[in-house]
């Protein structure tokens, strides 16, 4: 850790006091001064710190820097860290770097996106500290196959990380949304890039925007949107911990315990929802998640059908009260 992020750990481990230039600079065994310079690089970085002549630093609500020591602590040496304040788009810039060649495991994480995606060509509403938006790059040897896994291991950890590092319970809404109450907190975009000339995979992109003190929504969203309501989350945390856990399921897809945690934590199963498939909207009810992730619906006329994500889309339906 460099010594911004020591002062910064040091400050939110003491919330509700202040501590002295002094107090920081014998701890870590440097002068005032840096403590001061250290200071203000994290108030650059958008950290609520509030400074008192003869009372020193306190930090205030708010969800803290990202810090690309912190992910690199928890996610070792393999794994590239990429940072930014601001971008279009974190997989935008994971496209980019396999376009240009990169292999490997890699994270991007940013502050803010000002042209966020999401699912079905939908933006996603990414605004500056209040969420985290991150994506994951593997560059598995093998087709495609498990993309579909992929997506759903995917769920799986970004739910794990989340209660760990938060202790909300979230639940999955199929195929990769999560939701706490009735609202959703957390969407999830992957994308395959190919290299053009041999047609094979360069690459899997998981993008993961999670909605942590969010309050004011767009209007089109606002009935739909929540965030996890929590004001001073660690969102390094989250990311590092969403990535390790999605590496761990990934490294192993033969191994499907993990969709025994995705089917305990689905918002669906059980309910009467409705899907549109080929521009046609039916009944039916969610009654299971075969071993592809895909959903189980039970027809009106009482057969099975298997839905696969694409352009279909669920529903639960709405209680009329
Ligand atoms: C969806 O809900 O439709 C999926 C949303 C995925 C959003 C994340 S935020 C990080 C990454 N970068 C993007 O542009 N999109 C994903």
């Amino acid at each position: 850790m460099d010594l911004k992020d020591k002062i910064y750990s040091e400050l939110s481990k003491h919330r509700n006091e202040y501590i002295s230039g002094q107090t920081l600079a014998k701890f870590f065994g440097v002068s005032r001064n840096s403590v001061w310079k250290a200071v203000n690089e994290l108030k650059k970085d958008g950290c609520n710190i509030t400074s008192v002549t003869n009372k020193g630093y306190l930090l205030l609500s708010g969800n803290g820097i990202i810090s690309k020591t912190k992910i690199e602590e928890i996610l070792g040496n393999d794994v590239t860290v990429k940072i930014f304040d601001v971008i279009d788009s974190t997989n935008s810039e994971a496209k980019r770097m396999l376009s240009c060649g990169f292999s490997g495991k890699a994270i991007i994480v940013a502050d803010e996106q000002i042209s966020g995606r999401g699912r079905l060509g939908r933006t996603f509403y990414s605004p500056k500290s209040t969420g985290v938006y991150f994506s994951i790059i593997i560059t598995p040897d093998s087709s495609l196959s498990g993309a579909a896994l992929v997506t759903t291991a995917a769920s799986v950890a970004a739910m794990r990380a989340i209660e760990k590092t938060t202790g909300k319970r979230v639940m999955i809404k199929w195929v990769n949304d999560l939701y706490l109450g009735e609202k959703k907190i957390c969407g999830i975009l992957t994308e395959a890039v190919t290299d053009l000339e041999n047609g094979k995979l360069s690459g899997l992109v998981v993008g993961v925007g999670i909605n942590i003190s969010t309050d004011d929504f767009p209007e089109d969203i606002k009935e739909r949107a929540a965030s996890l309501g929590v004001i001073d989350a660690d969102r390094s945390l989250i990311a590092a911990e969403t990535a390790k856990e999605f590496f761990d399921i990934t490294n192993d897809l033969s191994n499907r315990e993990f969709l025994n945690e995705y089917r305990e934590r689905s918002y669906v199963l059980g309910k009467d929802i409705y899907y549109i498939k080929n521009g046609e909207k039916h009944d039916g009810k969610a009654v299971g998640i075969d071993d592809g992730g895909g959903l189980i619906v039970e027809k009106e006329n009482g057969e099975n059908t298997i839905l696969r994500g694409g352009e279909i889309t669920v529903r639960v339906k709405q209680k009329s009260i």
